[in-house]
């Protein structure tokens, strides 16, 4: 099946729906915290496709007032009734917005995150995220990227390493695993890279497959 937009939206839906969001559970938290750099208790931070907002809670655990936008308005609602429920609604709120075009002044944050959300987006519109994100974050802010890397060997039959493009389709599904050339082509301009860390997690996508992903911390210029 060819990519498409709405299909992949649709999926991301019915993932969080029926449970089957298996990228949640991925251990890569121990490795983002580590990474983040110090802020003032009650630095504000802006994570872009929040889904179950549960990196966005261990935000609000270290001490930040976070914001979460995904374009799942269903996840949305229900991660905003769970913070009610957990008593922590005055300090992160979640809201339905896409990442090219965020629904947040300029130079709001101190921090923007992205876990696993860049990586479905195509290449085409990797400027104009860039753009957003850079446009959000303060003169000197910091953005935290999470995404697939070409280092991965196998994922669902096909080998990333391999692959000359890192691009792939499966279920109208757009995944890209990066390498760092394309990191620093893509945001090289903007931003400058602190920090880039690869951890390999075991997968459930399929029986075998493990998926390297790649941390990336970058200050605004
Ligand atoms: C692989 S999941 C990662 C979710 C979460 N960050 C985590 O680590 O568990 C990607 C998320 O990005 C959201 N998403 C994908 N494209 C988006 C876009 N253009 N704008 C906003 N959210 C998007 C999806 O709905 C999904 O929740």
């Amino acid at each position: 099946m060819e990519h498409s937009p709405e299909v992949q939206k649709q999926y991301f839906q019915f993932a969080y729906q029926t449970g089957s969001d298996i990228w949640t559970h991925l251990p890569y938290r121990y490795t983002a915290e580590e990474m983040l750099p110090d802020f003032e208790r009650d630095a504000l931070v802006l994570d872009i496709g929040a889904g179950r907002g549960l990196w966005a809670a261990k935000l609000v655990g270290l001490g930040y007032r976070v914001l979460g936008i995904d374009y799942v308005k269903d996840i949305v609602e229900k991660v905003n009734a769970r913070i009610r429920e957990d008593g922590y609604a005055d300090r992160a709120r979640f809201m339905v917005g896409n990442a090219l075009d965020i629904p947040f002044t300029d130079t709001s944050f101190d921090l923007v995150t992205d876990i696993g959300t860049l990586q479905h987006i195509t290449s085409d519109q990797w400027d104009d995220y860039v753009g957003e994100i850079s446009r959000v974050l303060k003169t000197g802010g910091y953005f935290l990227k999470i995404s697939l890397s070409r280092k991965t060997a196998q994922f669902m039959g096909w080998s990333p390493r391999t692959s000359t493009d890192g691009n792939f389709t499966k279920f109208g599904v757009h995944y890209h695993f990066f390498t760092e050339n394309e990191i620093t082509d893509t945001f090289g301009e903007a931003f400058m890279i602190v920090d880039q860390q690869f951890q390999t997690y075991e997968s459930k996508s399929d029986p075998g497959d493990n998926v390297t992903l790649v941390f990336t911390l970058m200050q605004k210029k």
